[in-house]
């Protein structure tokens, strides 16, 4: 009898057991680590609104399902009013530089509770068409948030294109700008393969780097391919300078970006006022792919698109020894400038 009901009680314990870790299990999975484990506050239905460092659990679960309907489109009028969701203009852009890590920067930034990314390109600033038809039109490309976060755009065609500092700061004077920058000759590499890519797949021809980045009559460095210009950084950003004051400019080193991201990440973080969210856990090493990916949490990963990390021609060394020549005195004129020094040749 005893023996039975010992068994009985037994039963009950492991049921009750499965069903707590089953439990804790759901919660991980939806929450993304323990740490970011922190109570919700249901009214009516809906949220209680929250101080910025209350943001993380409710912002997190609400990125993966509403706010993810809501992009495809598929939230009603009633809900957006219900959970107050906002179509927001940038609180900060990242303004460039192409490849740079431009995409892996605004994907990473994305794991932040608080941040909400445009997933596309809006070009609004660099291009007429689109200019003219106004910031309404722009702002209505923008995902939906909730008030206390922000949304956080990547176009980085707006580092050298002329009129874009302009414009921008017509839409909002304090704005908060992020560039990443890359090792100048590794940068117009890597801007050549893309193109490269390009013509191979539709099955065109391309010039060498070499010729290219060289202007065989002088044998000098060819200033006027694109892919040498948009690497001289300090002309561009003494074109911005003229509008923004330095403080608006966080400068983001992305070669460090690709090895160890989560410093450089933590230096955004404190940049844009945003409590420190993104952790170690959410950036894992992928050996296949060779770089960092994202961990959202126990269920949900991602590394970035193929065409990010492509394996880049190898180049005359020579060249790339007069372009490192070349960028030189402009890269110390940005370190001056911005006050982050790389170690760059
Ligand atoms: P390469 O393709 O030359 O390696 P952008 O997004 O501005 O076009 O920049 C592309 C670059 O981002 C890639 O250049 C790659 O090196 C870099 N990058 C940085 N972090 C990355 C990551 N976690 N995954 C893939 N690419 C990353």
């Amino acid at each position: 009898m005893l023996f039975k009901q010992q068994a009985l009680l037994r039963q009950k314990l492991f049921v009750l057991g499965s069903l707590a870790i089953g439990s804790l299990l759901y919660l991980v999975a939806r929450v993304g680590s323990l740490d970011r484990l922190q109570p919700i506050c249901p009214i009516d239905g809906r949220f209680r609104p929250h101080g910025q460092d209350e943001i993380p659990l409710r912002a997190l679960q609400f990125k993966r399902g509403l706010l993810h309907e809501f992009r495809k489109g598929n939230a009603t009028k009633e809900q957006i009013r219900l959970h107050n969701l906002v179509q927001q203009l940038p609180k900060a852009i990242i303004i460039g530089v192409r490849k740079g890590g431009t995409r892996a920067l605004l994907e990473m930034l994305n794991l932040h509770p608080a941040v909400v990314k445009a997933s596309q390109e809006i070009h609004f600033f660099d291009n007429d068409e689109n200019y003219a038809k106004g910031i309404e039109w722009y702002r209505k490309k923008m995902p939906f948030s909730y008030p206390h976060q922000i949304t956080i755009e990547k176009s980085p065609a707006y580092f050298i294109t002329e009129e874009v500092p302009e414009r921008i700061y017509k839409m909002n004077s304090s704005i908060k700008l992020l560039i990443i920058v890359r090792e100048p000759t590794t940068r117009a590499i890597s801007d050549y393969t893309q193109v490269l890519e390009g013509k191979e797949r539709k099955n065109k021809t391309y010039y060498k780097f070499e010729k290219l980045a060289i202007d065989p009559n002088t044998c000098e460095v060819n200033t006027k391919y694109k892919a040498v210009r948009t690497s001289i950084y300090t002309k561009h950003l003494e074109r911005w300078l003229k509008y923004f004051p330095v403080e608006q400019f966080h400068i983001v080193d992305g070669d460090r970006l690709i090895t160890e991201p989560l410093p450089e990440l933590q230096l955004v973080e404190k940049f844009l006022n945003l409590p420190p969210r993104i952790s170690q856990y959410n950036l894992y090493f992928n050996a296949t792919r060779g770089f960092y990916c994202l961990r959202f949490n126990i269920v949900f990963n991602k590394c970035l698109a193929g065409s990010k990390g492509r394996i880049h021609p190898e180049v005359d060394f020579s060249v790339i020894t007069k372009l490192r020549k070349f960028f030189h005195p402009f890269n110390q004129k940005f370190y001056q400038i911005t006050g982050r020094t790389f170690n760059w040749p």
